[in-house]
């Protein structure tokens, strides 16, 4: 039985549910794939808990519990114990662990942080693969995303899809020589959401109020209406294709004006009462010509276009949260993958997945 260390950095919703994924599932995933996931490192963005040896199953479901109650993962903080000692920097602690001798160890990054290219190409040095749910390495200039491509001790099959075998099947169609032709999705489980309401004739603001309510928004429902987040996806998945793409080759429709950037979470909010007719005059013309409004993403020849479009109402992919590929194979009917593709469960079974991919390759 092979142990892998894991280092993991984020215990947000996705984090926490996938230490329950590994704690639940470590019989199966060892009988099937002959390995145990030997967490040694959990990492927050103020704490962080180290055990050479190993976490056991019991301080994992501690750390849980804490972490649903939005407190550090070290329990010494949360004992009040030093609260004034800073944690060592995220590459400190790659530095650690390779002081500590560890080999052939998995750097997981399921936080939503900047500026995580030191350690993914620390991690790299040190011959560690790495599983990603964190979009932003892979969607920040070319120049410095570029090596993450391909890379063989790199996997984000989460990065796009929420645990939609999307990454994989974009490369099985690149390993056969199936050139990417055009690439199409409603990539957002949240504006899938807003849209379903304005179908219903609830006024914008009321649907994002909801969205927000529910929990489907960032804290700050800006980060989804502003359309960056599924510029990105769209970006990562015409990179993998092969177009070099950078911001600019993007245009990204925000449902909201730039006038209101720079308002607090609450006075946005109130503010998108103004937004309320135009977007009203918008879902009257696509109803009235047997349409509704999707927010979709859509890559062709290089250039990307993301934003309100109208689709059929009858169309399949009206209430599907899909990705569509056109290949030189798929050319007449494109491939699709579609299906639930949101939460944290799903996106955690994908860094999941990853993982027992990345050992695989390093067999
Ligand atoms: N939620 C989904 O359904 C979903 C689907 C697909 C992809 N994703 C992606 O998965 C990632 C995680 O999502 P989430 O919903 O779990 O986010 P989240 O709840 O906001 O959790 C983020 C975690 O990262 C930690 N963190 C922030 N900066 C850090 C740093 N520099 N080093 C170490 N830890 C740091 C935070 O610490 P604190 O706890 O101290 O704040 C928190 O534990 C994001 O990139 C997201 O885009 C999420």
């Amino acid at each position: 039985m092979k142990e892998i260390p894991v280092i993991l950095f984020g215990a947000g919703g996705v984090g926490q549910a996938l230490l329950q994924l590994i704690v639940n599932g470590r019989s199966r995933v060892a009988e099937r794939n002959q390995c145990r996931f030997n967490i040694v490192a959990i990492i927050d963005s103020k704490t962080w808990v180290w055990q050479p040896e190993g976490l056991t199953d019991a301080q994992l479901h501690d750390i849980i519990a804490a972490k649903k109650h939005h407190l550090p993962v070290d329990p010494a903080w949360r004992q009040e114990k030093l609260r004034d000692q800073k944690r060592p920097s995220d590459t400190e602690i790659l530095e650690i662990a390779h002081q500590a001798g560890l080999k052939q160890a998995i750097v997981v990054d399921v936080t939503a942080a900047n500026g995580m290219e030191p350690v993914i190409d620390q991690a790299l040095e040190l011959g560690y693969g790495v599983a990603l749910a964190n979009k932003k390495p892979l969607a920040g200039p070319w120049q410095t995303a570029q090596k993450y491509f391909n890379h063989p001790l790199i996997r984000h099959e989460s990065t796009v899809g929420g645990g939609q075998p999307v990454i994989a099947t974009l490369r099985y169609l690149l390993d056969v020589n199936d050139p990417i032709l055009e690439i199409e999705g409603q990539l957002s489980g949240t504006l899938g959401y807003i849209c379903a309401r304005l179908d219903e004739g609830v006024p914008f603001s009321q649907a994002v109020a909801a969205a927000k309510a529910l929990g489907y928004t960032e804290p700050d429902p800006r980060d989804d209406l502003g359309g960056k987040d599924v510029m990105r996806k769209i970006m990562i998945l015409g990179r993998m294709a092969g177009w070099p793409l950078e911001e600019t080759d993007i245009e990204v429709e925000s449902l909201y004006p730039s006038a209101l950037a720079h308002l607090s979470v609450t006075e946005f909010m109130a503010a998108t009462i103004a937004l309320d007719p135009p977007m009203r005059e918008r879902v009257e013309t696509a109803v009235s010509q047997g349409n509704v409004l999707r927010y979709i993403a859509h890559l062709e020849k290089g250039h990307g276009k993301v934003g309100l479009q109208p689709i059929p109402a009858q169309s399949p992919l009206a209430n599907l949260k899909y990705i569509s590929f056109r290949t030189a194979c798929y050319n007449d009917e494109p491939l699709l993958i579609g299906g639930k593709g949101a939460g944290v469960e799903m996106t955690a079974a994908g860094v999941l997945g990853d993982m027992i991919d990345l050992v695989r390759e390093t067999r």
